[in-house]
Protein backbone atom coordinates (compact mmCIF):
# COMPACT_ATOMS: atom_id res chain seq x y z
CA UNK A 1 0.00 0.00 0.00
CA UNK A 2 1.53 3.08 -1.14
CA UNK A 3 -1.11 5.81 -1.13
CA UNK A 4 0.45 9.15 -0.82
CA UNK A 5 -1.08 12.97 -0.41
CA UNK A 6 -0.58 16.09 -1.42
CA UNK A 7 -2.60 19.24 -1.57
CA UNK A 8 -1.66 22.70 -0.74
CA UNK A 9 -1.78 22.15 2.47
CA UNK A 10 -0.80 18.32 3.49
CA UNK A 11 2.25 16.39 1.72
CA UNK A 12 2.22 12.47 3.03
CA UNK A 13 3.73 9.59 1.78
CA UNK A 14 5.96 8.67 -0.84
CA UNK A 15 4.80 10.85 -3.55
CA UNK A 16 4.59 9.15 -7.06
CA UNK A 17 5.18 11.86 -9.17
CA UNK A 18 3.75 10.35 -12.64
CA UNK A 19 0.36 9.33 -10.86
CA UNK A 20 0.51 12.60 -10.15
CA UNK A 21 0.24 14.09 -13.03
CA UNK A 22 -3.07 11.69 -14.13
CA UNK A 23 -4.38 12.35 -10.88
CA UNK A 24 -4.23 16.31 -11.49
CA UNK A 25 -4.64 16.36 -15.35
CA UNK A 26 -1.16 18.21 -15.87
CA UNK A 27 1.63 17.77 -18.65
CA UNK A 28 4.60 16.20 -18.80
CA UNK A 29 7.10 17.95 -19.88
CA UNK A 30 8.45 16.29 -22.80
CA UNK A 31 12.13 15.98 -24.26
CA UNK A 32 10.57 18.22 -27.21
CA UNK A 33 9.85 20.70 -24.60
CA UNK A 34 12.54 21.09 -22.48
CA UNK A 35 14.87 21.70 -25.70
CA UNK A 36 12.68 24.31 -27.09
CA UNK A 37 13.38 25.69 -23.22
CA UNK A 38 16.90 25.17 -23.97
CA UNK A 39 16.52 26.77 -27.42
CA UNK A 40 15.55 29.94 -26.10
CA UNK A 41 18.57 30.22 -23.91
CA UNK A 42 17.05 28.09 -20.21
CA UNK A 43 20.26 26.30 -19.58
CA UNK A 44 19.35 24.61 -15.65
CA UNK A 45 19.78 21.61 -13.94
CA UNK A 46 16.82 21.70 -12.25
CA UNK A 47 14.89 20.92 -15.84
CA UNK A 48 17.64 18.70 -17.01
CA UNK A 49 17.20 16.51 -14.52
CA UNK A 50 13.05 16.76 -14.70
CA UNK A 51 13.18 18.35 -11.36
CA UNK A 52 10.94 20.70 -12.92
CA UNK A 53 9.02 18.11 -14.79
CA UNK A 54 5.38 18.70 -15.73
CA UNK A 55 3.08 22.27 -17.14
CA UNK A 56 0.26 23.41 -17.76
CA UNK A 57 0.21 25.39 -21.49
CA UNK A 58 3.62 26.14 -21.38
CA UNK A 59 3.75 25.33 -24.76
CA UNK A 60 1.10 28.42 -25.39
CA UNK A 61 3.03 30.54 -23.71
CA UNK A 62 6.32 30.00 -25.67
CA UNK A 63 4.00 30.06 -28.45
CA UNK A 64 2.81 33.62 -27.24
CA UNK A 65 6.33 34.27 -26.30
CA UNK A 66 7.70 33.36 -30.07
CA UNK A 67 5.15 35.65 -31.20
CA UNK A 68 6.63 38.63 -29.79
CA UNK A 69 3.79 38.63 -26.67
CA UNK A 70 6.00 38.62 -23.36
CA UNK A 71 5.26 36.82 -20.09
CA UNK A 72 5.58 37.65 -16.54
CA UNK A 73 6.30 35.04 -13.70
CA UNK A 74 4.63 34.53 -10.70
CA UNK A 75 5.51 32.67 -7.56
CA UNK A 76 4.60 33.24 -3.59
CA UNK A 77 5.16 31.96 -0.20
CA UNK A 78 2.73 31.28 2.61
CA UNK A 79 4.49 32.73 5.34
CA UNK A 80 3.85 30.69 8.52
CA UNK A 81 7.78 29.53 9.32
CA UNK A 82 11.17 30.39 8.43
CA UNK A 83 12.57 29.85 4.80
CA UNK A 84 13.90 26.05 4.33
CA UNK A 85 15.62 24.80 1.49
CA UNK A 86 12.79 23.30 -0.05
CA UNK A 87 10.93 26.58 -0.57
CA UNK A 88 14.54 27.92 -2.46
CA UNK A 89 14.15 25.47 -5.59
CA UNK A 90 11.40 27.04 -7.59
CA UNK A 91 12.94 30.24 -7.05
CA UNK A 92 16.25 29.30 -7.61
CA UNK A 93 14.71 28.40 -11.16
CA UNK A 94 12.29 31.67 -11.28
CA UNK A 95 15.80 33.79 -11.14
CA UNK A 96 17.40 31.49 -14.32
CA UNK A 97 13.98 32.45 -15.90
CA UNK A 98 13.95 36.00 -15.18
CA UNK A 99 17.85 36.03 -16.55
CA UNK A 100 16.66 34.19 -19.62
CA UNK A 101 13.47 36.02 -20.75
CA UNK A 102 14.00 39.35 -18.85
CA UNK A 103 10.85 38.98 -17.39
CA UNK A 104 9.06 40.79 -14.45
CA UNK A 105 8.69 38.91 -11.31
CA UNK A 106 5.48 38.58 -8.79
CA UNK A 107 6.00 37.78 -5.48
CA UNK A 108 2.86 37.31 -3.17
CA UNK A 109 3.30 36.45 0.61
CA UNK A 110 0.27 35.16 1.63
CA UNK A 111 0.01 36.03 5.46
CA UNK A 112 -3.67 35.92 5.32
CA UNK A 113 -3.45 32.17 4.06
CA UNK A 114 -1.33 31.26 6.98
CA UNK A 115 -3.28 33.42 9.15
CA UNK A 116 -6.24 31.61 8.07
CA UNK A 117 -4.93 27.83 7.90
CA UNK A 118 -2.74 27.93 10.89
CA UNK A 119 -4.09 27.01 14.42
CA UNK A 120 -2.05 29.47 16.83
CA UNK A 121 -0.57 31.86 14.26
CA UNK A 122 -1.30 35.54 15.22
CA UNK A 123 -1.70 38.29 11.87
CA UNK A 124 1.12 40.00 13.56
CA UNK A 125 3.70 37.16 13.12
CA UNK A 126 2.50 36.14 9.83
CA UNK A 127 3.50 39.31 8.76
CA UNK A 128 6.83 38.81 10.56
CA UNK A 129 7.49 35.78 8.65
CA UNK A 130 6.17 37.81 5.89
CA UNK A 131 9.10 39.83 5.72
CA UNK A 132 11.48 37.40 6.97
CA UNK A 133 10.32 34.86 3.68
CA UNK A 134 10.84 38.01 1.43
CA UNK A 135 14.83 38.33 2.08
CA UNK A 136 15.30 34.84 1.63
CA UNK A 137 13.78 35.62 -2.13
CA UNK A 138 15.84 39.09 -2.16
CA UNK A 139 18.78 37.22 -1.48
CA UNK A 140 18.72 34.86 -4.79
CA UNK A 141 19.71 38.23 -6.61
CA UNK A 142 16.05 39.55 -7.82
CA UNK A 143 16.72 42.35 -10.01
CA UNK A 144 14.42 45.00 -8.11
CA UNK A 145 13.57 47.14 -10.56
CA UNK A 146 12.14 44.13 -11.96
CA UNK A 147 10.61 42.87 -9.10
CA UNK A 148 7.90 43.09 -6.85
CA UNK A 149 6.92 41.82 -3.59
CA UNK A 150 3.81 41.74 -1.53
CA UNK A 151 1.77 40.47 1.09
CA UNK A 152 -1.73 40.05 0.69
CA UNK A 153 -2.72 41.96 4.09
CA UNK A 154 -0.53 45.06 2.94
CA UNK A 155 -1.52 45.07 -0.35
CA UNK A 156 -5.27 44.21 -0.11
CA UNK A 157 -6.62 46.56 -2.18
CA UNK A 158 -5.45 45.89 -5.20
CA UNK A 159 -5.55 41.78 -4.78
CA UNK A 160 -9.20 42.11 -3.25
CA UNK A 161 -10.20 44.33 -6.03
CA UNK A 162 -9.12 41.27 -8.25
CA UNK A 163 -9.94 38.43 -6.02
CA UNK A 164 -13.73 39.66 -5.51
CA UNK A 165 -14.33 39.05 -9.26
CA UNK A 166 -12.99 35.47 -9.08
CA UNK A 167 -14.60 34.68 -6.11
CA UNK A 168 -17.85 35.69 -8.12
CA UNK A 169 -17.45 32.75 -10.43
CA UNK A 170 -16.14 30.33 -7.67
CA UNK A 171 -19.01 28.20 -6.51
CA UNK A 172 -18.89 26.81 -2.80
CA UNK A 173 -19.63 22.61 -4.54
CA UNK A 174 -16.18 23.80 -6.53
CA UNK A 175 -14.16 24.61 -3.81
CA UNK A 176 -15.09 21.85 -1.73
CA UNK A 177 -14.45 19.24 -4.27
CA UNK A 178 -11.35 20.43 -4.95
CA UNK A 179 -10.13 21.00 -1.94
CA UNK A 180 -12.22 19.03 0.91
CA UNK A 181 -13.80 21.84 2.69
CA UNK A 182 -15.83 20.45 5.37
CA UNK A 183 -19.10 22.19 7.32
CA UNK A 184 -16.82 23.17 9.98
CA UNK A 185 -14.47 25.14 7.74
CA UNK A 186 -14.00 28.79 8.53
CA UNK A 187 -14.95 31.11 5.26
CA UNK A 188 -12.49 32.85 5.07
CA UNK A 189 -10.16 29.73 4.23
CA UNK A 190 -12.99 29.12 1.77
CA UNK A 191 -12.20 32.18 -0.12
CA UNK A 192 -8.44 32.07 -0.05
CA UNK A 193 -8.41 30.54 -3.40
CA UNK A 194 -9.52 33.60 -4.96
CA UNK A 195 -6.77 35.90 -2.82
CA UNK A 196 -3.27 33.40 -4.68
CA UNK A 197 -5.35 33.73 -8.15
CA UNK A 198 -5.61 37.45 -8.14
CA UNK A 199 -2.16 38.25 -8.77
CA UNK A 200 -2.18 35.87 -12.34
CA UNK A 201 -4.91 38.43 -13.23
CA UNK A 202 -3.02 41.64 -11.75
CA UNK A 203 -0.55 42.25 -14.84
CA UNK A 204 -3.58 42.43 -17.35
CA UNK A 205 -5.32 44.97 -14.77
CA UNK A 206 -1.55 47.20 -14.74
CA UNK A 207 -1.15 46.78 -18.24
CA UNK A 208 -5.10 47.16 -19.75
CA UNK A 209 -4.67 44.20 -21.46
CA UNK A 210 -3.87 40.12 -21.08
CA UNK A 211 -0.35 39.46 -19.81
CA UNK A 212 0.48 36.06 -20.74
CA UNK A 213 1.67 34.66 -16.84
CA UNK A 214 3.80 31.85 -15.98
CA UNK A 215 3.50 30.47 -12.59
CA UNK A 216 6.66 28.31 -11.51
CA UNK A 217 5.96 26.49 -8.02
CA UNK A 218 5.63 23.23 -6.61
CA UNK A 219 3.46 20.52 -7.86
CA UNK A 220 1.23 20.82 -4.56
CA UNK A 221 -0.40 24.05 -5.73
CA UNK A 222 -1.73 22.76 -8.60
CA UNK A 223 -5.41 22.75 -6.98
CA UNK A 224 -5.61 26.73 -6.94
CA UNK A 225 -4.49 26.74 -10.31
CA UNK A 226 -6.82 24.78 -11.82
CA UNK A 227 -9.20 27.26 -10.34
CA UNK A 228 -7.57 30.00 -10.98
CA UNK A 229 -7.66 28.65 -15.18
CA UNK A 230 -11.31 27.86 -15.24
CA UNK A 231 -12.11 31.26 -13.69
CA UNK A 232 -9.49 32.75 -16.29
CA UNK A 233 -11.62 33.10 -19.29
CA UNK A 234 -14.78 33.52 -17.81
CA UNK A 235 -13.31 37.39 -16.64
CA UNK A 236 -11.73 37.86 -19.77
CA UNK A 237 -8.21 36.91 -18.79
CA UNK A 238 -5.80 34.60 -20.15
CA UNK A 239 -5.54 30.91 -18.22
CA UNK A 240 -2.20 30.99 -16.19
CA UNK A 241 0.49 28.66 -17.71
CA UNK A 242 2.59 26.60 -15.13
CA UNK A 243 5.45 24.64 -14.66
CA UNK A 244 6.13 22.78 -11.87
CA UNK A 245 8.55 21.22 -9.64
CA UNK A 246 8.79 18.35 -7.21
CA UNK A 247 8.88 18.26 -3.41
CA UNK A 248 12.45 18.16 -1.99
CA UNK A 249 12.56 15.63 0.44
CA UNK A 250 12.94 15.55 3.96
CA UNK A 251 16.64 14.28 5.56
CA UNK A 252 14.95 11.93 7.11
CA UNK A 253 13.59 9.68 4.00
CA UNK A 254 10.84 10.18 1.10
CA UNK A 255 8.96 12.51 2.54
CA UNK A 256 8.70 16.23 1.63
CA UNK A 257 11.02 18.64 3.97
CA UNK A 258 8.33 20.00 6.45
CA UNK A 259 9.14 23.15 8.51
CA UNK A 260 7.06 21.77 10.87
CA UNK A 261 9.71 18.94 11.41
CA UNK A 262 12.53 21.05 12.20
CA UNK A 263 15.37 18.38 12.61
CA UNK A 264 14.97 17.19 9.36
CA UNK A 265 14.56 19.98 7.24
CA UNK A 266 17.03 22.92 6.71
CA UNK A 267 16.29 26.53 7.29
CA UNK A 268 18.27 29.24 5.36
CA UNK A 269 18.45 30.72 8.98
CA UNK A 270 19.97 27.61 10.66
CA UNK A 271 23.41 28.40 11.62
CA UNK A 272 25.91 26.64 8.97
CA UNK A 273 27.14 24.46 11.79
CA UNK A 274 24.44 23.23 12.99
CA UNK A 275 23.05 22.40 9.76
CA UNK A 276 25.65 20.61 8.95
CA UNK A 277 25.09 18.49 12.23
CA UNK A 278 21.60 17.87 10.51
CA UNK A 279 22.49 16.70 7.53
CA UNK A 280 25.54 14.23 9.17
CA UNK A 281 22.34 12.61 10.57
CA UNK A 282 19.98 12.50 7.38
CA UNK A 283 18.83 9.35 6.14
CA UNK A 284 21.37 7.27 3.48
CA UNK A 285 21.02 4.28 1.06
CA UNK A 286 24.07 3.24 2.61
CA UNK A 287 24.75 -1.18 3.67
CA UNK A 288 24.54 -1.62 7.32
CA UNK A 289 28.04 -2.18 8.20
CA UNK A 290 30.91 -0.92 5.92
CA UNK A 291 32.48 -3.95 4.91
CA UNK A 292 28.84 -5.21 3.28
CA UNK A 293 28.54 -1.45 2.08
CA UNK A 294 32.03 -2.21 0.17
CA UNK A 295 30.79 -5.44 -1.49
CA UNK A 296 27.47 -4.61 -2.46
CA UNK A 297 27.31 -0.77 -2.89
CA UNK A 298 24.93 1.73 -1.74
CA UNK A 299 21.54 2.89 -3.15
CA UNK A 300 21.43 6.31 -4.31
CA UNK A 301 18.13 6.08 -5.49
CA UNK A 302 16.75 6.17 -1.93
CA UNK A 303 19.45 8.53 -0.33
CA UNK A 304 18.70 11.32 1.41
CA UNK A 305 22.17 12.71 1.02
CA UNK A 306 22.03 12.23 -2.83
CA UNK A 307 18.97 14.02 -3.55
CA UNK A 308 20.41 17.28 -2.10
CA UNK A 309 23.49 16.74 -4.76
CA UNK A 310 20.86 16.23 -7.05
CA UNK A 311 18.11 18.90 -6.45
CA UNK A 312 20.04 22.01 -5.22
CA UNK A 313 24.03 21.02 -4.77
CA UNK A 314 25.81 20.01 -7.71
CA UNK A 315 24.81 21.76 -10.89
CA UNK A 316 27.15 19.74 -12.80
CA UNK A 317 25.85 16.15 -14.60
CA UNK A 318 29.36 14.70 -14.79
CA UNK A 319 29.85 14.95 -11.19
CA UNK A 320 26.19 13.67 -10.06
CA UNK A 321 27.32 10.73 -11.85
CA UNK A 322 30.36 10.66 -10.23
CA UNK A 323 28.90 10.70 -7.03
CA UNK A 324 26.15 8.19 -8.16
CA UNK A 325 29.14 5.48 -9.70
CA UNK A 326 31.14 5.87 -6.34
CA UNK A 327 28.04 5.22 -4.33
CA UNK A 328 26.82 2.41 -5.97
CA UNK A 329 30.24 0.55 -6.70
CA UNK A 330 31.00 0.83 -2.73
CA UNK A 331 33.84 3.44 -3.48
CA UNK A 332 32.58 6.10 -1.50
CA UNK A 333 31.19 5.42 2.26
CA UNK A 334 28.26 7.86 3.93
CA UNK A 335 30.58 9.28 6.01
CA UNK A 336 32.76 10.83 3.07
CA UNK A 337 30.12 11.87 1.26
CA UNK A 338 27.72 13.60 3.75
CA UNK A 339 31.45 15.57 4.60
CA UNK A 340 31.82 17.11 1.23
CA UNK A 341 27.67 18.08 1.00
CA UNK A 342 28.04 19.25 4.68
CA UNK A 343 31.34 21.76 3.50
CA UNK A 344 28.59 22.82 0.35
CA UNK A 345 25.72 23.53 2.34
CA UNK A 346 27.84 25.76 4.92
CA UNK A 347 29.27 27.41 1.94
CA UNK A 348 26.07 27.81 0.67
CA UNK A 349 23.96 29.05 4.23
CA UNK A 350 27.22 31.53 4.89
CA UNK A 351 26.59 33.37 1.57
CA UNK A 352 23.18 33.26 1.02
CA UNK A 353 23.36 34.60 4.88
CA UNK A 354 25.46 37.43 4.03
CA UNK A 355 22.87 38.09 1.12
CA UNK A 356 19.94 38.24 3.79
CA UNK A 357 21.30 40.30 5.81
CA UNK A 358 21.92 42.85 2.99
CA UNK A 359 18.55 42.13 1.49
CA UNK A 360 17.06 43.83 4.88
CA UNK A 361 18.39 47.23 3.61
CA UNK A 362 17.09 46.81 0.41
CA UNK A 363 13.52 45.64 1.59
CA UNK A 364 11.69 48.82 0.47
CA UNK A 365 12.98 48.68 -3.12
CA UNK A 366 10.71 45.64 -3.46
CA UNK A 367 7.87 45.79 -1.60
CA UNK A 368 4.88 47.01 -2.75
CA UNK A 369 1.85 48.03 -0.26
CA UNK A 370 -1.49 49.98 -0.80
N1 LIG B 1 0.03 29.09 -1.07
C1 LIG B 1 1.45 29.14 -1.21
C2 LIG B 1 2.12 28.50 0.02
O1 LIG B 1 1.51 28.16 0.97
C3 LIG B 1 1.95 30.53 -1.40
C4 LIG B 1 1.70 31.09 -2.77
C5 LIG B 1 0.95 32.19 -3.09
C6 LIG B 1 2.23 30.61 -3.99
N2 LIG B 1 0.98 32.43 -4.41
C7 LIG B 1 1.75 31.48 -5.00
C8 LIG B 1 3.07 29.54 -4.29
C9 LIG B 1 2.13 31.28 -6.32
C10 LIG B 1 3.42 29.36 -5.62
C11 LIG B 1 2.95 30.21 -6.62
O2 LIG B 1 3.31 28.35 0.03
Amino acid sequence: MNEFVVTPWEVKGEIDYQKLIKRFGTQLITDQLAGRLERHGVDHWMLRRRIFYSHRDLVWLLNRYDQKEPFVLYTGRGPSENTHLGHLMPWIFLRHLQDVFGTKVYFQLTDDEKYLFKPGLTMERARWFAHENALDFIALGFDPTKTVIFSDLDYAKSLYNIAVRVAKKVTYSTTKAVFGFAESTNVGRIFFTCMQSAPAFLPSEEEGKNVPCLIPCAIDQDAHWRITRDVAPLLGYYKPATIYCKLLPSLAGPGKMSASIPETSIFTTDEPAAARKKLERGFTGGGVSIAEQKRLGGKPEVCSIYRYYQFLFEPDDKKLNKIYEECRSGEMMCGECKKRLGARLEKFLTEHQRQRARARERLDDFLVMD
